[in-house]
């Protein structure tokens, strides 16, 4: 029979950079920790870039019955990025990567008493992924701990962290007949398999056993409509047990109709997600992971991509039982490193051989944003050939995909490696226009209409604190966020190939590099605060856009309380058709449309508004005021270079920074200019201007942006861009 026992209490945690004897010498000292735990949950999240990145000790004591059975097995589900297991001093075990599952074998190796060190590090390392991304790098252990107790004849454990058992069904989608293969790897002769009510005994050759079932009519795994899951156990004559669910379900792809499920159009529209949260980082519970899928049930989603790295088993079940097609990948993200081939192979044959059997995985993610620092060089193309090889062989099941850079080049050679292509942009945030990306799809799909695109990252931060009646971009502002989703969410659904589109984050979450937004150590794009408190408008123009089930309306707009305007817009999200608009108890108005509702009505005082449709309602309270508020206005540095600009008298017959870099170059003089302070900047910034220096695609794209917004991107202070105004304003046109 087999046991697992989560071991949660007891340990010793000790942040210093020791040797396993020391650490066990002074486990005593060490401060008591409970399981899962990381180091890094406070100064991982308060920006500064300064978070303990270092080697730290967990210590604990096994008591006999924790170690008492025939064969004993440590199972650690996550410690980043690099961990070693020590029993009594030996070390049995050296782990990289922060995200799988391993496991070690304790049997044979136990004494009277019994002490676990478990040494992890996050420190730099040229060899480990991820070193150089957009998100902290908690370190600790922080997923569950817990002992296997199995009899001497058992299910493999050790390889890959495997669960011993891999499920592949195969549907006939014409007959509804699904063909399920069930593989199981061993210590024993042979295997008893059920699957369906229908159970089958094979023999075990070489370690490995393979039995075969059909179930006719099979009720198919159907996304969020019907997310049905079977169940296949294998049994050993000695009582060990596994078991696993599974789905039967078809997934295609088309360059013209997007994603297909189970045989009919299905498109993917969604959401990213970390595995962090305030105040606990990474360390999360069930409860947590339950909480974050019931926000994305609210919103309607029926995807999600799991980024950057492997998550949790819990959450991969969660979307299994929602029915919430995954997109999977490795931490293989921003700078290729040449020592880290293997680390990238390592983490994507976990990453298959420990979550093959979920049927909401749809995409192996081979990498994120690889060439944003990194030239497409040969040993770059080669990592990423034979991780393209590596998941066809492990899993022939499924495609592969790449989240690319927005400045890729789209005739890139890297773009031809794994089966299916997705774009990060972020034009009408980090530069360009929000119509860049409608231009950008349309471009690509017209000149690859063979290939299957997708949009694996948008988005904009903002800051619940601040608003604006005339948001732009760059102003964090909760209604500029508001205004760039509109547009996107437009934009994709007039381009229904696109195969999945994933919002760049459901969750703010926690980026220590960051110091930006009126706030410290967050990624603020978020459609949900890192606290998962509140819900920024975004949120529910998505909701009323994809979720069908429950009619609700929503008033934007709710935080932006003083209105400093003789007339202000009221607007409205709804999933209704019909959206009615009450000021204090007057009804201003009904309109009949689609997702958005604009109103617009005069304010005298402090007023009541509330928006009904359907059964639903919901109000608010806002108020003229006298003054602008400031404390809605961040950027003050941004907001004041816009206003001196607007002030300030150029003459239009020469120069300035309001024209485009394009209009700029293309005069001798002018275009010197541009082309010295160009040179002086990049020299700041090694390979990625190089990056960017001879990248056709993105200078086409930065040629039609104003030199003042490309200035205010870049983060220049407002003396410098009035200097290079005033030379340019003596350069007649
Ligand atoms: C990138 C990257 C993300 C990052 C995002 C951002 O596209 O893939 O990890 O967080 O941009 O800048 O917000």
């Amino acid at each position: 029979m087999r046991t697992i026992r989560t071991i949660s209490d007891g340990w010793r945690f000790l942040k210093a950079e020791l040797n396993e004897e020391t650490a066990m010498q002074y486990a005593a000292r060490g401060e008591a920790v409970t399981l899962p735990h990381t180091w890094n949950a406070v100064d991982g999240q308060d920006g500064g870039n300064d978070y303990h990145r270092g080697l730290c000790w967990y210590v604990r004591e096994l008591s006999e019955e924790e170690t008492a059975g025939e064969r004993l097995f440590l199972e650690i589900n996550g410690a980043n990025h690099t961990a070693e297991v020590f029993l009594n001093g030996e070390k049995l075990a050296h782990h990289e990567g922060g995200y799988a599952t391993f496991r070690t074998e304790l049997t044979g190796r136990l004494g009277k008493t019994n002490v676990l060190a478990i040494s992890v590090d996050n420190r730099d390392s040229q060899s480990v992924y991820p070193q150089k991304a957009d998100f902290t790098f908690y370190g600790g252990l922080y997923r569950e701990v817990r002992l296997i107790t199995v009899p001497e004849q058992h299910f493999e454990l050790l390889k890959d962290g495997t669960p011993g058992i891999k499920v592949t069904p195969t549907v006939d989608l014409s007959t509804k007949t699904a063909k399920v293969t069930v593989e199981t790897w061993q210590n024993a002769d042979a295997v008893t398999v059920t699957v369906n009510g229908e159970t089958k005994t094979v023999p075990s050759e070489n370690g490995h056993a393979k039995a075969s079932f059909t179930i006719e009519n099979a009720r198919l795994w159907d996304g969020v409509n019907d997310p049905y899951l079977y169940s296949a156990r294998a049994t050993l004559m000695s009582g060990d047990e596994i078991k696993s669910r599974f789905g039967c379900r078809v997934f295609g792809f088309d360059p013209e109709q997007g994603f297909l499920l189970n045989g009919r159009v299905y498109p993917l529209r969604g959401v990213a997600r970390h595995q962090d949260r305030k105040g606990k980082g990474n360390a999360l519970s069930y409860a947590d992971h339950a909480a974050d899928m019931a926000i994305i049930k609210e919103l309607g989603a029926n995807t999600v991509r799991l980024a950057h790295y492997q998550h949790a088993q819990e959450f991969y079940d969660l979307c299994d039982e929602n029915g919430i097609v995954v997109w999977a990948e490795i931490p293989y993200i921003t700078m290729h490193m040449k020592n880290g081939r293997e680390n990238t192979l390592k983490q994507m044959r976990e990453l298959i051989t420990q979550c093959y059997n979920h049927p909401s995985i749809a995409v192996w993610g081979l990498s994120n944003e690889i060439t944003a620092a990194s030239a497409v060089n040969e040993d770059l193309l080669e990592n990423h050939r034979l991780l393209n090889d590596l998941c066809h062989r492990l899993d022939p099941t499924r495609k592969t995909v790449m989240a690319n850079v927005f400045m890729l080049e789209t005739d890139s050679p890297i773009l031809t490696i794994p089966d299916l292509n997705s774009y990060n942009l972020y034009f009408g945030w980090y530069l360009g226009e929000l119509e860049q990306t409608d231009e950008f799809f349309d471009e690509y799909h017209a000149k690859y209409p063979d290939r299957v695109i997708g949009f694996s990252e948008y988005g904009a931060d903002a800051n619940p604190a601040f608003h604006s009646s005339h948001p732009e971009k760059g102003d964090y502002t909760e209604e500029y966020q508001a205004l760039y989703h509109e547009h996107m969410l437009r934009m994709i659904e007039a381009r229904p190939y696109l195969w999945a589109t994933h919002v760049w984050n459901l969750f703010d979450f926690a980026a220590d590099g960051r110091d930006e937004g009126g706030k410290h150590g967050e990624n603020q794009k978020g459609l949900v605060t890192f606290d998962r408190q509140t819900k920024k408008d975004a949120f529910y123009l998505y909701k009323a856009a994809w979720n069908k089930t429950e009619p609700f309306v929503h008033l934007c707009g709710k935080r932006y309380v003083n209105r400093c305007e003789d007339e202000t817009e009221i607007k409205v999200y709804s999933n209704c058709d019909a959206v009615s608009l009450y000021a204090d108890g007057e009804l201003i108005g009904t309109q009949v449309g689609k997702t958005v509702f604009r109103f617009r009505i005069p304010l005298r005082g402090t007023h009541r508004i509330e928006a009904r449709a359907a059964d639903a309602t919901d109000t608010m309270q806002i108020t003229r005021a006298e003054h602008p508020d400031e404390s809605y206005i961040f950027n003050k540095a941004a907001s004041s270079v816009t206003n001196w600009f607007d002030a300030e008298e150029n003459d239009p017959t020469c120069f300035s920074v309001a024209d485009t870099l394009a209009e700029l170059r293309a005069h001798a003089q002018a275009g010197a200019v541009i082309e010295q302070m160009m040179a002086n900047a990049s020299a700041s910034r090694g390979d990625v201007a190089d990056a960017v220096k001879d990248n056709p695609a993105l200078q086409r794209m930065m040629g039609r942006m104003t030199m003042l917004s490309l200035l205010k991107q870049a983060g220049a202070d407002e003396q410098s861009i009035k200097q290079l105004n005033r030379v340019l304003q003596g350069i007649k046109k």
